[in-house]
């Protein structure tokens, strides 16, 4: 099938503002329930992001990363701060979370502001994860030029050197949670009339609209 013949019709259900809870917290907590808890296989990662940042100049850059969890209202996600993405938030705290989960036909859109987690959060998730992945965020210096032998033979060295020690979190790597000021939740429909509620944060509260599909 050629790319322009591609196209799904959207029929599995609507969303109507009545139907969401008035916190967008509690009604993104409430789909993304729905998205884990559909017959899945192994392999589908409902917390997978498309996470968004942009430098001071307004070039943008995109890429998954895994939500590890929402704190206080705010999404946590854990990465390299000396990333390109790293840099770009340095930059422009600014940023887009993006989920997708076809299974359900729905997308959520989340806007808002990142900021670095406390030392103590990262520390804590850091030694919660398997040695190995430990071990590579100590090895790799993310979005720097490498070869494969010098990351090869470097994690070959760690893994000596931390042979029976706890692995140190390294201080570039750490949370950061973001702050929405908007989040759009988006339902398919038919005949491209999509569903489109959003929720903008004006002082402490937040007002919800519909826009146009
Ligand atoms: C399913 C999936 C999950 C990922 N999760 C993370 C993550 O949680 N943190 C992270 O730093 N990179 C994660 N990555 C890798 C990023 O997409 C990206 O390659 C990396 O963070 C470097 O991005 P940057 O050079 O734009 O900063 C993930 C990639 C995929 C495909």
């Amino acid at each position: 099938m050629s790319i322009h013949q591609m196209r799904q019709t959207y029929t599995l259900s609507g969303l109507q503002e009545n139907d969401v809870d008035r916190d967008p917290i509690v009604q993104f907590e409430k789909w993304f329930q729905e998205a884990q808890s559909s017959d899945l296989p192994d392999w589908v990662e409902v917390n997978a992001m498309t996470l968004s940042t942009s430098d001071k100049a307004g070039c943008v850059t995109s890429r998954i990363v895994l939500l590890k969890g929402i704190e206080d209202g705010k999404f946590v996600f854990f990465t390299n701060y000396g990333s390109t993405k790293g840099g770009q938030i340095e930059a422009n705290p600014s940023v887009s979370l993006c989920f997708f989960w076809p299974h359900l036909q729905r997308q959520v859109c989340i806007a808002g502001t990142a900021l670095k987690t406390s030392r103590e959060v990262s520390q804590t998730y850091f030694h919660s994860r398997p040695r190995g992945s430990q071990l590579g965020a100590n090895v790799s210096m993310q979005s720097s030029e490498v070869t494969a032998s010098d990351l090869q033979s470097r994690m070959s060295e760690l893994e000596q050197k931390y042979a029976d020690q706890e692995i140190p979190c390294p201080d570039h790597w750490g949370g950061y949670e973001v702050t929405p000021s908007t989040i759009e939740f988006w339902q398919g429909r038919p005949s491209r009339l999509h569903d489109r509620i959003v929720f903008r944060k004006s002082d402490k509260a937040w007002n919800i609209v519909r826009l146009s599909p």
